[in-house]
């Protein structure tokens, strides 16, 4: 029996909310380990649906849900989003939710920010979520950001308030921003406090003992792995490691807990935001994969860039990333193409390359390689069994199997969250 961490392989959008939220009836306990509330999954649970940023999906089968200190936490979303889903029949207490009291904060400077840079950097925008994930990490990293834990003794957080204040007005003041007093700080973190402070621990504690007393973990993580600050199409990425070695350093445990690694593949591609992305189509086959799979941002509401599967990418994500197994999610929206194409390998300057590159300007430039098979007629929406797949679509599988170097061991064939199929439960590995 292990422990089991999601991660996207793609730039994220991947279905990841809906696989854990199937894998969560098999876990104790549900653990969001970076990013923030750029994040956006959607459950779909019969006539319910679920929107979550910041909350582990697991919330909503009555786990425990963690959020670990790789987490940046933005207390106002957070709120907002425990009062929607109390809306909505579910129970978030501090016995349900557990935050890390050393995941650092984000504040309204850090919104403030993100958005002037974007709207300075003009053609060479990164597309941001606007949502301060970007200067909240480089706070956390700069040894300036004020963490949960910090709240407690707000004596001390005057002086801290000043140094962020110098950082964050002299950057905003440059950009012909408006700038921020320290009354207006102190007045957020006064009304979040009192709210905020009662879900705070020692998460790392907590889940050693959850560990010795023989709790299933699963750990959540948002985005993916082209999004990671290290392994993707940087700089137009998120500000935070999305690989599953971060399960471990951002919510507190051995790297032995992170388990098997399941990575999360749609049957195609999507992207948010600007930055490369060989495979994109700008034809009428992208803008049907987009229809079809309601591709707009959960977040942003922008719709979301489509394009072919990118086997030679996500080879890369399971060697980057560990991954031991795939879900294949969206396999539904293929259903009734004529032909379906997979990028194998790239061209790059008429030369052919077998791996991505780093560079941005390459990265632009590279142009894929494909192998085209026949679709299906029949549907594939809603099977619950592998043998209701048709004999093409098994085939698009087998081939993807092979060309990234991984089992399918999860497809999923609908938002709902019944329509899943277990090839091999990863709890179990
Ligand atoms: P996440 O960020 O990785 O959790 O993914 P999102 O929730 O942002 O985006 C995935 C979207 O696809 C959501 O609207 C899901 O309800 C939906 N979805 C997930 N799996 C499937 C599937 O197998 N088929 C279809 N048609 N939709 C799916
Ligand atoms: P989930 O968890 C898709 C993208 C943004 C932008 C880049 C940087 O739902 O898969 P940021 O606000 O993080 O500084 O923006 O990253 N991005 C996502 N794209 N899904 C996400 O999360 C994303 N989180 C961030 O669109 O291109
Ligand atoms: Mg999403």
């Amino acid at each position: 029996m292990s422990n089991v961490t999601v991660i996207g392989t793609q730039w994220g959008d991947e279905g990841k909310g809906k696989i854990v939220d199937w894998l969560a009836s098999r876990a104790d306990i549900v653990v969001r380990f970076q990013g923030g509330h750029n994040a956006g999954h959607t459950l779909v649970v019969g006539d319910q649906v679920y929107k979550l940023s910041l909350l582990p999906s697991g919330l909503v089968r009555g786990k425990i849900g963690v959020i670990g200190n790789g987490v940046v936490v933005d207390p106002k979303a957070l709120m907002t989003e425990i009062d929607r889903v109390t809306a909505q029949g579910l129970v978030v207490t501090p016995e349900t939710l557990w935050i890390a009291e050393n995941a650092p904060l984000i504040l309204p400077v850090h919104g403030a920010l993100d958005r002037a840079r974007e709207a300075a950097r003009g053609d060479h925008k990164i597309g941001t979520t606007g949502r301060g994930i970007g200067p909240a990490y480089e706070d956390k990293v700069a040894r300036r950001a004020i963490r949960i834990c910090d709240l407690a003794e707000p004596e001390t957080l005057d002086w801290k308030l000043d140094e962020l204040l110098l950082h964050h007005n002299t950057l905003l003041a440059g950009l012909g921003a408006e700038t921020f007093t320290k009354d207006q700080l102190k007045d957020f973190l006064a009304e979040i406090t009192p709210r905020l402070l009662p879900f705070s621990c020692q998460v790392w504690d907590r889940l050693d003992e959850g560990r010795r007393a023989g709790r299933r973990i699963l750990f959540e993580g948002a985005q993916a792995v082209m999004l990671d600050v290290d392994h993707g199409t940087y700089p137009f990425v998120t500000s935070s490691n999305t690989v599953a070695a971060v399960a471990a350093s951002g919510s507190g445990v051995s790297p032995s807990s992170v388990g098997f690694v399941l990575g999360i593949a749609k049957a195609y591609t999507t992207r948010v935001g600007e930055g490369p992305f060989p495979t994109e189509l700008h034809d009428q086959t992208g803008r049907t994969l987009g229809e079809r799979g309601h591709e707009f941002g959960t977040v942003t509401g922008r719709p979301r860039r489509c394009g072919w599967f990118d086997a030679v990418l996500i080879r890369r994500a399971v060697r980057v990333g560990g991954v031991s197994g795939i879900a294949l999610t969206k396999l539904d929206v293929l259903d009734g193409l004529d032909e379906i194409s997979i990028c194998v390998g790239y061209e790059l300057d008429g030369q052919k390359i077998e791996t991505f590159p780093s560079a941005p300007g390459a990265q632009a430039r590279v142009k894929p390689v494909y192998e085209t098979m026949p679709g299906w007629k029949e549907t594939t929406a809603g099977a619950r069994s592998w043998a209701e797949l048709p004999a093409q679509a098994i085939k698009y599988v087998r081939r993807i199997e092979e060309l990234i170097e991984a089992p399918v061991t999860l497809l999923s064939t609908s938002p709902e969250r019944d329509d899943t199929i277990l090839m091999r439960d990863p709890f179990e590995d």
